[in-house]
């Protein structure tokens, strides 16, 4: 084990006692839940203790949601009435705040997920831009709304307006961005919010308790601690939530969904899980699709619900994919998320290792082999990605989203096995589509578009660039996010309508010259 730099040294425990319910830090008295690092603070392996967080409950819960109740107060509330331009200052002061985090948040995503330190980095980097974008997006779709339009002899003005009362959970893998991508348009667009960190990721939200508590009304924002189960169930039950946002898997999105009495009622901002393809054709450029490759398998160790999670590559060429692809995973570096040059790094999930094992054992037993030298060898929390193949449908590393480091293979010989393959799956996010004759890239391109939701042509599947939309068709989201987009899954269209008559046009005049509705407007935000 290399030393840990200074820097990264862990010398205070994070004893997490405050979470934000209608504008004060309230202090937790009740029972605790340790928080461990899976990396090692001294050469003989051991998980090191970062801290703790409260262990919260269905009283804490609905206090949080009568919080956010009042908060909305039935559309009357502060927030969802304020003119737009006083809503964007709160995001703004609130994006300051952060900035100033940004050391404190990156050393926790490095211990608490072990994202590497440039990748964490760069979801820090990412969030800020994301909140940015997020105003100027607004700022434009109210210029674009400040405006009246006629039709038939009726006058309408239409803006969009929030839903009311947000829920929203996000990911261990991206405890920071993929939660802000969900909370940040929620609030923004005058909703009113409960959110509980990620199971894994959680520490790293305290050092901004202070910074929403601050930046916006009371009772806007609100932050529990504790099991999904225990703090978001009895939430749901109530039937008070308007919308769900929840970045995760479908097993907790379904189960939510099901307490809510009112389904109807339900708004679902989903992100759920996927098993994105490779399909590398027999004319692909093969440094350029192992390259990309590498980074859509094992980026984060494959934790990505757009990670490269199946590779279908044509008999033709599969020797020479395989051969070169194990050995280039073979020499990717791991180490701690600081150690220069890393890539594979701690799996923060304890128990990974040993499911990831469980995958390998049974696509070994009914057939697969392990084509590169270092797959499968066991680290205290680490197992090498194992390349797999030949794969088959009835391997489990096939069926389940491995959400880890384990690449399984399948060849092919005619295209429509993939094709197939696809149509059945369950999931429908993203595929990535190797090769150069346009003959065969151009129908295929044409049927993939309806199977997924992006084709990423000689390139990995990501999210990235935030402004384009990430969604995904069956089991893989609802509503679709970006920053254009998030703030309309966040909303509802709105309006203000009247008949053409000197009493309307009049009066409407007159609103807008006293500027007293911050709805009934056309001011021009800068
Ligand atoms: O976990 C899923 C993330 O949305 C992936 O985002 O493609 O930017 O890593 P990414």
């Amino acid at each position: 084990m290399t030393t840990i730099p200074e820097a990264y040294q862990i010398n205070k425990i994070i004893d997490q006692r405050k979470y934000l319910v209608n504008g004060e830090l309230k202090t937790w008295e009740g029972k605790t839940t340790e928080v461990f690092s899976t990396i090692s603070s001294t050469e003989a392996y051991k998980p090191t203790l970062l801290g703790s967080i409260p262990d919260m409950g269905e009283p804490e819960a609905l206090d949080a949601l009568d919080s956010a109740m009042k908060a909305f107060n039935r559309g009357q509330g502060v927030w969802p009435t304020m003119h737009v331009k006083d809503r964007i200052e709160c995001m703004e002061n609130f994006v300051r705040q952060m900035k100033t985090k940004r050391e404190e948040i990156v050393k926790l995503l490095m211990w608490e997920i072990g994202k590497s330190l440039p990748d964490s980095q760069k979801e820090f980097d990412r969030t800020v831009d994301y909140i940015n974008d997020t105003i100027e997006e607004y700022k434009d779709l109210d210029r674009n709304s400040a405006k009246f339009q006629k039709h038939d002899g009726v006058y309408a003005h239409i803006k969009r307006g929030p839903v009311g009362v947000v829920l929203c959970l996000g990911p261990y893998n991206y405890p920071l961005n993929e939660t802000f991508a969900l909370l940040i348009p929620a609030i923004i667009m005058g909703n009113t919010t409960i959110f509980k960190p990620a199971k894994h990721g959680v520490l790293l939200i305290t050092p901004l308790l202070e910074a929403f508590q601050t930046s916006f009304p009371k009772g806007v924002v609100n932050i529990l601690f504790g099991r999904g189960r225990a703090v978001a169930a009895p939430i749901m039950q109530t039937g008070k939530v308007d919308v769900l946002a929840l970045i995760g898997n479908s097993k907790s999105a379904n189960a939510l969904q099901e307490q809510h009495p009112k389904s109807n009622r339900l708004r679902l901002v989903l992100g759920l899980e996927a098993k994105n393809p490779a399909i590398i054709l027999p004319d692909a450029d093969l440094d350029l699709t192992i390259d990309e490759c590498i980074a859509g398998t094992l980026s984060f160790n494959g934790q990505r619900c757009t990670a490269l999670k199946v590779i279908y590559v044509h008999e033709d060429i599969k020797g020479e994919f395989l051969k070169r692809y194990s050995k280039r995973v073979d020499d990717l570096k791991f180490g701690n998320p600081w150690e220069d040059g890393v890539k594979l790094t701690p799996l923060p999930e304890p128990g990974k290792p040993a499911y990831i094992q469980e995958l390998i054992d049974d696509a070994l037993e009914k057939g697969a082999k392990i084509k590169n030298k270092k797959g499968g060898q066991k680290f205290d929390n680490y197992i090498w990605p194992a390349v797999l193949y030949p794969v088959n449908k009835d391997m489990r590393v096939y069926q389940e989203e491995q959400f880890g480091p384990v690449v399984p293979v399948l060849s092919f010989s005619d295209i429509e096995e993939p094709l197939n393959d696809m149509a059945e799956s369950n999931y429908g996010q993203q595929v990535s589509l190797f090769g150069k004759d346009v003959y065969a890239l151009s129908p295929l391109i044409d049927s993939l578009v309806n199977l997924v939701c992006r084709v990423n042509l000689n390139s990995s599947c990501q999210r990235g660039p935030d402004v384009y939309p990430f969604t995904g068709r069956k089991d893989s989201a609802q509503a679709t996010l970006s920053v254009h987009d998030a703030l309309r899954s966040f909303s509802i269209r709105t309006f203000v309508a009247f008949k053409d008559n000197d009493l309307n046009n009049e009066t409407i005049q007159q609103l807008l010259e006293a500027k007293l509705s911050n709805f009934v407007s056309t001011d021009y935000i800068l």
